[in-house]
Order: C-alpha cells, then sequence, then structure tokens
C-alpha cells in the first residue's frame, strides 16, 4: 500500500519503519524542517522487540505534502494537540480522497477531523503497539500489542469494508496485527480508560508501567481513576471490549511492564502531554453527565502543574 505517516514521533517512526519492513510504500511527513533533514540524512534506527538494531537507511520523508504521490491512506500519529495543525498542513493530501487513519490517544482529534475530512473517510482506531523514541531517529519497539481499527460512522462500515480488510492484511503482514471493529466507540473508550488508569500516575512518579501495579498505594489510585471513568462509560452506555476493566489495566501494566508511558515519555522529555485529551476528556464527558472526578481531577491538575515547568526540571531521559 501507498501509505503517508504524518509525525515521526516514537509511534510514527514505529508505524514507519514496520510498514516499510512488510513492504509498503512509506512516506513521512514531518512540520519540523531540521528534524526531517536529520532523518532523511541520518535514517531511522529501529531496534526490535528481541533488541535488535536495524537501520533503514532511505527514509522518504517531507515537510511538504506536495512532494508526495497520492496516497491510498494517511496514518495520524501526532500528539491529540496537534491534530488541527498537522490536518492543516496535509491540506493538499486530504483533496485527494485518501482514507484517513488516527491511532492517536484519548478523545479530543476526533471532533478536530471531522471539520477537515470527509467523515466517510474517516477510520479510527487505537494501537496498544509500545513505541519508545530513544533520540530523533532512534525508536524502540517496546512490545507487540492489538490494533483495533474501524470506522468514524457507524453506516459507513460496510461501505469500506473492502478498504479496512486490505489495510488489515497490509498491517498483519508488517507485524501490526490488527482486527476490525464496528464498534469504535467501544474500542476507543476501552483504550481511553487504561490511558486514564495508566498515564498520568506514571508521569507523577516517573515509574515504569510495570512498577505502577506493584506498588499497593498506587494501585488502588488505578482503580479508583477507572471507577470513575467507568462511571461515564455506563452513563453514556458505551460496552466496552473486555468483562472486566480493572483486571485489564492491570494486565496492560503487566504486558507493558518496561515501558515508559507516552505521558511520562513528555514530561521527561519537557513536552506537552496529553492529559487533555485522556484524563482531561473524561472529566469533561462527566461534568456533562453531571458527574464530577475527583481523582482524575486531581491527577488532571497535578501532570498541568509539571507541563508548567517544562524547561525547568532537572530530570531528564
Ligand atoms: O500511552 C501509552 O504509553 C500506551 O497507550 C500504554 C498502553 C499506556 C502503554 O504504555
Amino acid at each position: 500500500m501507498k501509505i503517508v505517516i504524518v509525525g515521526p514521533g516514537a509511534l510514527g517512526l514505529l508505524f514507519y519503519s514496520l510498514l516499510r519492513t512488510g513492504g509498503n510504500e512509506v512516506y513521512l511527513v514531518d512540520k519540523d524542517r531540521q528534524r526531517a533533514e536529520f532523518i532523511s540524512c541520518n535514517g531511522i534506527n529501529f531496534i526490535t522487540v528481541s533488541g535488535k538494531v536495524k537501520r533503514i537507511k532511505h527514509v522518504n520523508i517531507t515537510t511538504d505534502p506536495e512532494d508526495i504521490p497520492l496516497p491510498e491512506l494517511i496514518i495520524l500519529t501526532v500528539k491529540s494537540y496537534h491534530t488541527n495543525s498537522a490536518l492543516k498542513k496535509i491540506h493538499p493530501l486530504l483533496k485527494e480522497n485518501s482514507y484517513i487513519l488516527s491511532v492517536q490517544n484519548g478523545l479530543s482529534h476526533v471532533e478536530v477531523m471531522s471539520k477537515y475530512v470527509a467523515p466517510d473517510k474517516i477510520l479510527l482506531g487505537i494501537t496498544n503497539q509500545g513505541a519508545t523514541r530513544v533520540d530523533v531517529n532512534t525508536v524502540r519497539h517496546a512490545g507487540r500489542g492489538d490494533t483495533i481499527i474501524g470506522t468514524y460512522l457507524w453506516d459507513n462500515f460496510f461501505r469500506s469494508h473492502k478498504f479496512l480488510r486490505k489495510l488489515k492484511t497490509s498491517f498483519d503482514k508488517s507485524g501490526i496485527n490488527t482486527e476490525i471493529h464496528r464498534d469504535i466507540q467501544s474500542v476507543i473508550w476501552s483504550k481511553l480508560v487504561i490511558n486514564v488508569g495508566i498515564n498520568a500516575l506514571t508521569a507523577i512518579t516517573g515509574y515504569k508501567n510495570g512498577r505502577l501495579v506493584e506498588n499497593p498505594a498506587l494501585r488502588e489510585i488505578i482503580h479508583i481513576l477507572v471507577e470513575e471513568a467507568l462511571a461515564v462509560v455506563n452513563l453514556k452506555k458505551i460496552k466496552l471490549l473486555y468483562p472486566d476493566p480493572q483486571k485489564k489495566v492491570e494486565e496492560v501494566c503487566q504486558q507493558t511492564a518496561e515501558n515508559i508511558s507516552s505521558m511520562l515519555q513528555d514530561i521527561l522529555n519537557n513536552r506537552r502531554t496529553e492529559i487533555d485529551a485522556i484524563n482531561g476528556a473524561v472529566i469533561k464527558e462527566g461534568r456533562k453527565l453531571g458527574l464530577n472526578l475527583p481523582y482524575n481531577s486531581c491527577v488532571y491538575k497535578i501532570v498541568k502543574g509539571l507541563e508548567k515547568n517544562i524547561g525547568s526540571r532537572i530530570f531528564r531521559l
């Protein structure tokens, strides 16, 4: 498949490496000229799950979407708060009616996407692939997890099914095990509940995912954060993909024990986090339904406080 990936962060570099190795024609779009030139000159170092370093020498990366031939699929991997600017940047590509898939964390990107893209071309998804960016052009594949995709519009599912199947075949062949699901709301909220339980706590404590559940006090906080999110899920009548959400969050912590969560990576690298799209989004949805989520509000404010000190913290990754 001809695929464009927007955003060479941890997930963007991982998807690029896997999809290229799987025989697809892949292009990367970056907003940062200096970084794009660096990656173009030095290639990508891809550290596989088993620790082998694969060097991808010739990387198709550009800051100008006009340089790219018409893709069948565009994958958005930018941070949720960059969705708007990323879509503005790739505007020339959107005219061509390609499908666009977001595998971003949280909720807020969905609304933004529907402003720029024809709704029947929007695919949404989640991925539990673990990706850690070691430096500008080095990515570590920190764990294999499922990827689930579907259509933004419920009634567009059957019309897009042929394309979804084609996408699944390409992804599977590239080592990105993919499932297709009709109820994408359920998929997105199922991932959101996991991120609500894990991300902010790792960002606050500085712990890798696995340590959270080894510590009884932190485990208790995970449970309360998840419980609060479940109150929103239940009122919205969303059916999650797993029967026992608390158990699921603990399992994800164990399966990704060595992973530095995306939010902790942001904090350690002095970047803005996705707290607004994760705990912030659940707090907002809760408020609409008359619910207060005190533990989520508390971790939300702590992470916001940490973000305020960006640049002046003494620790780095
Ligand atoms: O955001 C992340 O880091 C991941 O979604 C997850 C599942 C929490 C694993 O680290």
